[in-house]
């Protein structure tokens, strides 16, 4: 195999981070206040208000969101969580370690998401909660989902200016997060969000962050010793720092262009890629719903070799995720997933992020052409 050049190597994700990143990180740098700081709740206040929520907790991952989202839920122990296979390890992971049981549910061939004809055969009387993931950022069909009468935790990791009926992805779950790892829409280098449909929800969150201590240090209220911890539970410390929010931030400014890059990327994706008849495309966002373009993911019979090939020709690609039920951690539910299979043998991810140049694009198209 031709070992690519470094350099010229194209990725498959990126963040666009520079000069407004530098500058909102500066005074904290400057002031030596680099913990949770005034920044955090900035960030808090500014992503709430761009995606109408009505609040959000900052914490250090996308992945404790997901755990911390399901402890709010206050589940009965060793509950039942339905989880879509073809999504992030932390998705389970935060399941298990929340004290229940992930039990794993196919997805739809096209949207990679999980459906409600899919949710409903999952669904059992030991099912206490269903957790829904928007693949890419093509929302969920949340619409058509009945009530279950069971939570519904929303991962809007990848979905971060997704929406549906002029809602944003993140306001259908009873409890939701987003991700913004360092190649998310809203690229920190670490961090996750948790929002929820009842504020007190996400006030609770936020006193649980820090080991579960609600109370501590010069927040004390007046009177107590204020060396002395209030922890209300036993919690890992999942706390966000001024340094990321202020990435955050920046960010969250530069959202916009962003996504308009990823967009104009994907569509002439979706012009070029159409019309070859050996790949499919994906599915593009309903008329009702905006699609939020965080990856292109085609599938074709032939993916081992596209991959190798382009690889050669310096083009990184990936598979997002081999699916969980087959990981060997998770193996003992013994499912067959006939979709999730299907999309781990044909399914390739290819490069899109908004700091791809023109001519990254016609490289990415003109190795696709070549590949016969
Ligand atoms: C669908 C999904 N959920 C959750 C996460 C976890 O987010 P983080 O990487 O911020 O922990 C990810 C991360 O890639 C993800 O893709």
């Amino acid at each position: 195999m031709k070992e690519p050049d470094d350099k010229a190597m194209l990725n498959v994700f990126g963040a666009w981070t520079g000069q407004e990143e530098l500058d909102e990180i500066s005074p904290s740098v400057h002031s030596s206040w680099l913990g949770l700081g005034p920044k955090v709740a900035q960030f808090e206040a500014a992503f709430s208000a761009r995606l109408d929520l009505p609040g959000l907790c900052l914490l250090d991952s996308g992945s404790n969101a997901l755990f911390l989202a399901i402890k709010l839920l206050d589940l009965p122990p060793h509950s039942e969580v339905i989880v879509p296979s073809l999504t992030w390890v932390a998705c389970a992971h935060a399941v298990l370690l929340a004290g229940h049981r992930p039990v794993f549910a196919d997805v739809d061939l096209a949207t990679q998401n999980i459906t409600a004809e899919i949710a409903a055969r999952a669904f059992n009387r030991n099912t206490k909660a269903i957790m829904v993931v928007h693949y890419a950022g093509k929302p969920v069909d949340m619409k058509s989902f009945p009530d279950f009468h069971v939570p519904l935790i929303e991962d809007a990791a990848h979905a971060v200016d997704s929406k549906i009926d002029g809602s944003f992805c993140g306001s259908f779950g009873d409890v939701a997060i987003y991700s913004f790892d360092a190649i998310k829409n809203i690229a920190m280098p670490e961090g996750g969000g948790l929002t929820a449909k009842d504020p007190a929800l996400i006030e609770r969150a936020r006193s649980l962050r820090y080991c579960g201590i609600s109370k501590s240090g010069h927040r004390a209220d007046a009177g107590q010793r204020w060396w002395e911890h209030s922890i209300q539970a036993v919690m890992p410390k999942m706390l966000p720092n001024d340094i990321n929010a202020g990435i955050g931030l920046a960010q969250l400014r530069k959202l916009d262009a962003h996504q308009t890059r990823r967009r104009v990327i994907w569509r002439i994706y979706q012009e070029e890629f159409s019309r070859l008849a050996w790949l499919t495309t994906p599915q593009e966002a309903g008329p009702n719903e905006q699609h939020s373009y965080f990856t292109y993911l085609i599938r074709l019979e032939r993916r081992d070799a596209l991959a190798g090939f382009l690889r050669d020709k310096g083009i990184y690609t990936t598979f997002r995720y081999y699916p969980l039920h087959m990981n060997p951690i998770y193996q003992s539910q013994h499912l067959t997933l006939p979709n999730c299979e299907q999309l781990n043998r044909e399914g390739l991810n290819l490069p899109l992020h908004p700091r791809l140049s023109d001519s990254d694009i016609d490289r990415v198209i003109q190795g696709i052409r070549d590949f016969q």
